[in-house]
């Protein structure tokens, strides 16, 4: 990471009274966020890498009990081709797959799509977004940088005439090279140069921000991992360069400025079969790996386990981009463990240590937190650079007296020895699922989104579904059955301690219909029809410590009603009432929320608008079941970012 304004111009922290005079209340507000930004300084708080003392003002000026703290109209839950957000509230379409990123990129022509193309145009399913102030900025809440990834690929919705590929049904028979090579482009990432001019977002064309990462983008691997055996191959024979990152889920933002993005369902990407008794057998299992999605290992010898054994070993880390250099080269941070990470909440603990969080999405898989032995240093971006390759893994052990212990990952101590086939950190990392599993772990319903309080500390959990639990694999922080439908648990560190050894935990929410008994759903009786939600995914808190939940897997086949944002309370006699803010066209799901520093602003992914999911018709390019957001004859659905903000201005749901 190179050296930028960033660090001078403080970016995360918002000017203060954007636009107008504050009122006295604001001034007296903001004098005891000053106070707050000392106790910082004193190691009594910990602050987020969004939180700003104007935040901590903001959030006594919302009341607390009476009433509910999210003011909006809510909106009726429902199924339909078109998204849909509170009344007062636009949703304005930013980015769609397809538009231009890079200078040159041509016109989307879904009829003749080229890589060359794909590799300048905004890529497929959008999940994470990051929103980076840009330094110096006369609004910081008007013109940043917007980080975003590119999760996966649909063919059957991106491709004339195919229907879906895989290997078990019709064994990528409609698959070609070049249409592998379109998929490779696709996924990734994208930062863009975003400004807002008389109340509307747009694009920056021609930025020198601008960057698209693709499957092929040259990287580095970085932390205990970096060279190993286990990571060289016959294109990399030092085991520290790795082209690309694949299926990058959720993500997150350092305090320094840059982006987090997660190597998720990357088991999807190869294909081919290892002989049973090769050392990486039992590992690559462990992984899913092959996972068959798809046809890249035809073409390409690193995606076929039979040829690149070790591949598959490269992926599955969190990379660390530098979005304000487009030149710099992206690190996979090995020492935060490999497994299918959903997202990465970063923030500086009351000592100066960065504390990450990040869950394994995967049925029975785990719960992870790194903290780095080195503090963070405001300002100094050389020193914080390779923070993320130097600190300590853990894993969560729920337990039914209320207790979260978090159980380090060292080689060496416990069952983590090379009796065990661990033969150093190295092994560990590559293998941290098999290493939770032996130190203890609980297996969790399947871990998205986290997300702290700036002002309380407590940490959120999505937990989105496993409707394979057993009635005899039930414990405490899993609590149902064929849990269709997720749930939320509350993590509370010790006096605002996120690197302390033990936790407190609670569920805060038990996710599905509440008028059917037998779900055991625990909403808030103030919670209205609309206002309820199931399969929890990402998540985020606003500035004024308010919780928002995405979601991913309602149909109107399972909850009658797609997925969508809501708003839900977690303090006060109102805990656990939901309220729906905004819904998605069907077959979508709603990733990535993201709000500018005043609050003004909200951004969405709409991820796979159009996918078949739970419903009898097959969805494809040719016959889909929404052709959303352009709805012409001619466009196929088209993932997209959008853009919420308060008509007339102001903060969003205030
Ligand atoms: Fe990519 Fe777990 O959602
Ligand atoms: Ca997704
Ligand atoms: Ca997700
Ligand atoms: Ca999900």
């Amino acid at each position: 990471m190179t050296e930028t304004a960033f660090s001078r111009a403080q970016a995360f922290e918002p000017p203060e009274h954007v636009g107008r005079n504050p009122t006295i209340g604001e001034v007296i507000a903001a004098r005891r966020g000053r106070r707050d930004v000392l106790k910082v300084a004193l190691g009594v708080a910990a602050v987020a890498a969004t939180v700003s003392p104007l935040a901590l003002a903001r959030a006594a000026e919302v009341p607390a009990a009476n009433g509910m703290r999210f003011r909006f109209p809510e909106l009726a839950a429902g199924v339909d081709e078109r998204h849909h957000v509170a009344e007062g509230y636009d949703a304005h379409v930013l980015v769609r797959w397809g538009d231009p990123v890079l200078p040159g990129a041509p016109r989307f022509d879904p009829f003749a799509q080229t890589a060359a193309a794909q590799k300048r145009q905004f890529g497929y399913n959008s999940d994470y977004l990051g929103y980076l102030p840009m330094p110096g900025a006369a609004n910081a809440s008007a013109h940043g940088l917007l980080v975003v990834n590119h999760e996966y690929t649909n063919e059957e919705l991106m491709f004339p005439g195919l229907v879906r590929q895989d290997a078990k049904a019709v064994a990528f028979a409609d698959m070609t090279r070049d249409l592998v090579a379109i998929e490779m482009a696709a996924h990734g990432g994208s930062v863009l140069e975003v400004k807002r001019e008389n109340g509307e977002w747009r694009v920056v064309a021609g930025s020198r921000y601008a960057r698209r990462i693709d499957a092929d983008t040259p990287m580095e691997i970085a932390g205990p991992a970096a060279g190993h055996p286990r990571l060289r191959t016959a294109a990399d024979p030092t085991g520290r360069k790795v082209l690309g990152t694949l299926n990058t889920c959720a993500g997150g933002i350092t305090p320094w400025g840059t982006w987090l993005t997660c190597e998720e369902s990357f088991h999807g990407c190869f294909s081919g079969k290892l002989a049973d008794d090769h050392p990486e057998a039992r590992n690559h299992e462990r992984y899913g790996v092959p996972g068959n999605w798809y046809a890249w290992g035809k073409w390409h010898d690193r995606f076929d386990l039979a040829r690149e054994p070790n591949e598959a070993n490269r992926f599955g880390w969190i990379v660390e981009i530098d979005p304000f250099d487009p030149a710099s080269t992206p690190r996979k941070r090995t020492a935060l463990g490999r497994f299918k990470h959903e997202g990465a909440f970063v923030l500086v603990n009351r000592d100066g240590r960065v504390v990450v969080y990040s869950g394994d999405d995967g049925r029975y898989e785990h719960v992870y937190r790194f903290v780095s032995r080195r503090p963070y240093m405001p300002g100094d971006r050389v020193a914080n650079a390779d923070l993320l390759d130097d600190g300590i893994l853990s894993v969560a052990r729920f337990t039914a007296d209320g207790t979260l212990d978090w159980l380090p990952l060292v080689h060496g101590a416990g069952p983590l020895t090379a009796a065990n086939g661990f033969a150093s950190q190295a092994d560990v990392v590559i293998e941290a699922r098999r290493a939770a599993d032996l130190v203890g772990a609980t297996k969790m319903d399947r871990p998205e989104g986290i997300a702290a309080d700036p002002r309380t500390q407590k940490v959120y959990l999505m937990l989105t579904n496993n409707s394979r639990r057993k009635p005899d694999e039930v414990d405490a922080a899993n609590p149902r059955a064929g849990n269709a439908f997720g749930h939320i648990i509350e993590m509370t560190p010790p006096e605002a301690d996120h690197a302390a050894a033990r936790f407190h935990w609670e569920i805060l929410l038990r996710c599905g219909d509440p008028a059917i008994a037998a779900v055991g759903a625990t909403f808030n009786p103030a919670t209205t029809r609309d206002g309820w939600f199931a399969m929890p995914d990402s998540c985020a808190v606003d500035h004024m410590g308010r919780l928002w939940v995405a979601t991913d897997g309602n149909s109107a086949k399972r909850t009658g009603r797609t997925d969508g944002v809501w708003a839900l309370e977690t303090e006060g006699p109102l805990r656990a009432t939901g309220k729906l803010f905004f819904r998605c066209p069907v077959g979508a799901e709603v990733c990535g929320p993201a709000f500018t520093p005043d609050d003004e602003t909200l951004f969405v992914a709409v991820q796979h608008p159009g996918e078949t999911g739970d419903s009898n018709r097959p969805s494809t390019f040719d016959d889909p079941n929404t052709r959303w957001p352009d709805f012409r004859a001619d466009m196929p659905p088209r993932p997209s970012v959008l853009a919420i903000t308060r008509r007339g201005g102001g903060r969003i749901a205030t």
